[in-house]
């Protein structure tokens, strides 16, 4: 049984150049490893807390010294010495710790990257890969690899809100292999960045995750040029390579409205506007097509677009398990999107996996806006079976790390990418 002998953090710099938590778990048996955390910028509300330290002269107060502090102190004090049968046993001496409903006394940056740390030992001393140790965490069979989903274009709060929807993705559809994904991923990448660099005289600034930020005029000329460089790179829209959208509307709601490219539309006019993209357009996916508040909108979101598109729930799940319950029996969505630094514990996150597989849904597993070269979300999106994984674009490290993982995992686990969407 693992029994902890040693918990230290320190505090390391994101993909964006701001704090986030490190932690290194050693185990009795000697086994010893370390695990980092993400953190985003286009937060729920209802995420847990991510706790920073609030002293404007050092990081803009995002420091993470505090969190820190309780992984070296109260954490390592409670925890040294015990041993821990499971996972969910070490997490709920953590939640129990904490003792507040948003992990905001600990901070869950702290709680999790002390949960992962903790899982990719345990994995360590039982000398099996970490996406074998998820797999069995959620009493799973090893059966797919996720379906890359992966930013093309950029807009709201991940580039300068040139358009206001965050994320135009390509699915490559037909695709047998993370491998070949990869490669066509690649192809419309890079005609993207030919088409839309003549196209408006400028070199496309990459946002965030890395997708591309040219200065669209409004949402349908991101849809256009998408749909064109899929073409200009020799394949066949829909068919080959199809879109997904992020449109994580919650941050262009206000006062009752949804603010888009200069209409102020209300919710039923949100949902005929998302439902002729669809129409119009190869997409797969809505992430966030009503705010998360819009509770009762949700339901009507989802029959205007079944069978054609998943509703995806990210901001207005926020990984959950009592939203998800919420959702389901509301039948608001039929898709999780999955970020463990939402809710603050493995266990936790697994829960709310294992209800929205329950629910008949769809889970996509995905990365935050702020990353570390950190790997372990390649091993989570394979153990509990991800039907898509959401990291980012191909064109910075902390992204690439998770998918040259999925390209080593790929080639040791044999295991085919889910048939999605089919
Ligand atoms: P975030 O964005 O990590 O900045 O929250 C990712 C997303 O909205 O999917
Ligand atoms: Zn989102």
């Amino acid at each position: 049984m693992p029994t902890i002998r040693r918990l230290s953090a320190m505090e390391i710099l994101d993909s964006r150049g701001r704090p986030t938590v490190a932690c290194e778990c050693e185990l009795a048996s000697g086994a010893v490893a370390a695990a980092s955390v993400p953190s985003g910028a286009s937060t729920g509300a209802a995420e847990a807390l991510e706790l920073r330290d609030g002293d404007p002269k050092r990081y803009r107060g995002l420091g993470c010294r505090k969190a820190v502090g309780h992984v070296n102190g109260p954490i390592a004090a409670a925890l040294a010495g015990k041993a821990f049968e499971t996972q969910a046993a070490l997490d709920e001496r953590l939640i129990a710790l904490d003792g507040t409903p948003t992990k905001s006394r600990l901070g869950a940056n702290a709680v999790l990257a002390v949960s992962i740390a903790f899982a990719r030992a345990s994995a360590a001393e039982r000398g099996v890969p970490l996406y074998q140790h998820f797999a069995d965490m959620l009493g799973l069979p090893l059966a797919t690899l996720p379906r890359l989903t992966v930013n093309l274009f950029s807009g709201g709060k991940h580039a300068g809100g040139q358009v206001e929807i965050q994320d135009v993705l390509i699915v490559p559809a037909s695709a047998k292999t993370i491998d070949e994904g990869l490669a066509t991923i690649f192809a419309v990448y890079y005609a993207a960045a030919d088409l839309t660099s003549k196209k408006y005289g400028v070199r496309s600034l990459k946002a965030d995750e890395g997708g591309l930020a040219p200065p669209f005029p409004n949402v349908e000329a991101a849809f256009d040029d998408a749909v064109a460089a899929i073409k200009a790179a020799g394949f066949e829209p829909g068919r080959d390579v199809a879109i997904a959208l992020d449109v994580a509307s919650s941050h262009f709601f206000r006062d009752g409205r949804y603010h888009l490219g200069g209409a102020a539309l209300d919710s039923a006019g949100m949902i005929e506007r998302v439902g002729s993209w669809v129409k119009r357009y190869p997409i797969v996916s809505v992430e966030d097509g009503l705010s998360e508040d819009d509770w009762s909108n949700w339901p009507p979101l989802r029959r205007s677009l079944a069978g054609k598109a998943l509703t995806l729930g990210d901001d207005f799940l926020c990984t959950n398990p009592a939203r998800i319950t919420r959702a389901i029996d509301a039948k608001a969505a039929d898709a999780l999107l999955l970020k463990v630094n939402q809710i603050g514990t493995l266990t936790e996150a697994a829960k709310a996996c294992r209800l929205a597989r329950a629910a008949g849904w769809r889970v996509t597993v995905s990365a935050r806006s702020g990353e570390t070269e950190d790997n372990w979300l390649a091993d989570l999106a394979v153990g509990w079976g991800g039907d898509q994984i959401k990291i980012g674009s191909i064109a910075q490290s902390e992204r690439l790390a998770k998918y040259n993982r999925l390209l080593a995992i790929e080639a040791q686990a044999k295991l085919p990418v889910v048939a999605w969407p089919g």
